[in-house]
């Protein structure tokens, strides 16, 4: 069994990864950008992924997020074991219950904002009945009320990733993944963005695991899982715990 600073007795994690490596074949040689990593993840967290550039962030947020699957290990999401969906079945997976934001944004730039967002509730599978007001709900709460009618380029790139977030949040997904959320973005909006994300976890219990390597992102972290080389080095709570991983905690 892996230590478990993080557990909240007798609830199972919302995901979970047990083990995981992931090798990718470059020619003759082979990346190892995952080596064992073992962590889980419980509802209402808002936990940061951090570690150098290469050091395996976006790997294992894809791991989570089931856009990829791992060499070894394993992939829980809700207590299911991942290994065992079709591709079809994981798709469905992705659409329903995760949410994504991407660094550079991922809108689809022919569409308005309200679009954006409504073609992610409509893939989602959401009834058809009050997907106009949920999409407009979900702009409004982060502060586009007065611009669902633009599209990505005649909006500026703190109310491109505000669309995001709304596209990510609309299908109320049990989780929402952010690879670099503030990336393209000052740091003002950047904190804005980071905010945002904070309150909609605050008051919506919505669970957000996102990476960075920026001090002010990490922060406004509640758990900072750190990684180094493919490998989980530390997990520190915002109350200033501080649970190095031993070697049990790797490989599991
Ligand atoms: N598709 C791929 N093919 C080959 N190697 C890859 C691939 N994706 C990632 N890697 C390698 O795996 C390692 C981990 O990459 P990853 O993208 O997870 O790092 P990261 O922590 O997200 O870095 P960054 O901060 O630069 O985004 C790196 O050495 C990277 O070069
Ligand atoms: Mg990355």
């Amino acid at each position: 069994m892996s230590t478990d600073p993080n557990g909240q007795a007798g609830q199972t994690p919302l995901c979970e990864l047990q083990g995981v490596t992931k090798n990718y074949p470059m020619g003759d040689l082979v990346v190892q950008a995952l080596r064992g990593v073992s962590v889980k993840v419980y509802a209402g967290e808002f936990t940061a992924f951090a570690g150098p550039s290469g050091s395996g962030k976006s790997t294992v947020l894809n791991c989570i997020g089931c856009l990829d699957r791992p060499t070894a290990g394993k992939v829980y999401v809700e207590g299911q074991d991942v290994a065992t969906l079709s591709d079809g079945a994981l798709g469905v997976v992705r659409a329903k219950r995760i949410g994504f934001i991407f660094q550079s944004f991922n809108l689809i730039p022919v569409l308005t904002a309200f679009e954006n967002v409504e073609l992610a509730l409509r893939l989602s599978g959401a009834p058809t009945a009050g997907q106009k007001e949920r999409v407009e709900e979900a702009l409004r709460s982060v502060g586009l009320a007065d611009y669902m009618k633009r599209r990505p380029a005649q909006l500026s790139g703190g109310q491109q990733q505000r669309v995001a977030i709304a596209r990510a949040l609309v299908k109320t997904p049990a989780l929402i993944i952010a690879d670099e959320p503030t990336a393209n973005l000052d740091s003002k909006n950047g904190a804005a963005i980071l905010d945002l994300m904070r309150s909609m976890n605050a008051d919506n219990g919505t669970t957000f695991l996102f990476s960075t390597h920026d001090p002010m992102v990490m922060e406004r972290a509640r758990r900072i899982v750190r990684l180094s080389d493919g490998s989980v080095v530390g997990d520190e709570r915002h109350d200033g715990a501080v649970q190095a991983a031993s070697p049990s905690h790797v490989g599991a």
